[in-house]
């Protein structure tokens, strides 16, 4: 039995299978209608969510199987004082899967740990989301048809942004990719992250707070969200939330096949000018959650 908490955890191999196997449900989607029947999946979330949440529900039921859960701590017995441990010993004796957000670090491992069945990570407070990150190589790989040789510019809130740490840790794997760094200077991306997997693997990388200057050199643009629920107080946070916006004048020096991503959800940061700009990618990219998802689904519960 095996769950999925980092994405360091999968090989080169497993997520080329895994992109794959996606590629296939996007191209015969009546093919998989049956392959999880019987089976069901608990989405445990404890932070908001739609997409990832909705997602993983919409891939469950379009592989035949069925979904319960929760979408709030609130309406859980967490809100009685019950722990992550408890709660994922019983949920394993009602779901084969479970997929679960917290906003505590570290709770889906602990999680997998008690649980009888498979635990995904759907992202644990500013650490890491590693179903996000399937999402987005889906999205590179049918953009650029490569994952290798790219220059990747991730902008926004780096610090506490978990869909950039394990998009860094991913794609920092491939040969010939290159990282700049986005952000305004308290929002820089962790130092155990430039150390541990930038600097340990000797990739090379810009680290700047201006935008302007290195649009010409990337290939594909992650644009992000400052995360508001991890500001201590909200005046850093209105004074930082729109260090980036992209306007359509921005992308004046781009390349033309540039490719902006976003794991969503907006706030400020793409002006929706962009949106037809066949170089937007971050609708299809939410789309592609739901099959990477089926996929992912499928190699855990090891449906052939
Ligand atoms: C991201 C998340 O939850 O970390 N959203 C998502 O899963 N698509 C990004 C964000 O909330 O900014």
């Amino acid at each position: 039995m095996r769950s999925l908490i980092d994405i360091q955890e999968l090989s080169i191999q497993e997520i080329d299978e895994l992109i794959a196997r996606a590629n296939d449900i996007i191209a015969h989607p009546e093919a998989y209608r049956e392959k999880c029947r019987y089976k069901k999946l608990a989405t445990l979330f404890f932070e908001p969510s739609t997409r990832t949440r909705l997602s993983f529900e919409a891939a469950m039921y379009e592989l035949g199987g069925q979904v319960l859960g929760f979408s709030e701590a609130q309406s859980s017995s967490a809100a009685k004082g019950e722990s992550v441990s408890d709660t994922v010993r019983v949920v394993s004796g009602y779901a084969d899967i479970i997929a679960m957000r917290h906003p505590k670090e570290g709770a889906p491992l602990v999680a997998s740990r008690a649980a009888t069945v498979p635990v995904i990570n759907a992202g644990d407070g500013g650490h890491l989301h590693p179903t996000q990150t399937l999402t987005d190589l889906l999205t590179i790989s049918r953009e650029k048809g490569r994952l290798d040789h790219l220059t990747i510019g991730v902008c926004g809130d780096l610090k506490f942004g978990r869909t950039v740490h394990s998009l860094i840790a991913a794609m920092a794997r491939y040969e010939g990719v290159k990282f700049a760094l986005i952000s305004p200077a308290e929002l820089k991306l962790p130092s155990y992250i430039k150390k541990e997997i930038l600097q340990q693997k000797g990739i090379e990388y810009v680290q700047t707070t201006d935008l302007a200057a290195v649009m010409p050199t990337l290939d594909i643009l992650y644009m992000t969200r400052v995360q508001r629920e991890r500001f201590f107080n909200e005046e850093d946070y209105l004074r930082l939330k729109d260090s980036y916006i992209l306007t359509p004048d921005k992308l004046q020096n781009a390349r033309a096949d540039l490719s902006i991503l976003h794991p969503l959800p907006r706030v400020n940061e793409i002006a929706t000018a962009i949106d037809d700009d066949p170089r937007a990618c971050y609708f299809k990219q939410a789309l592609y959650g739901k099959y990477i998802r089926m996929a992912l689904i499928l190699k855990l519960l090891e449906v052939e």
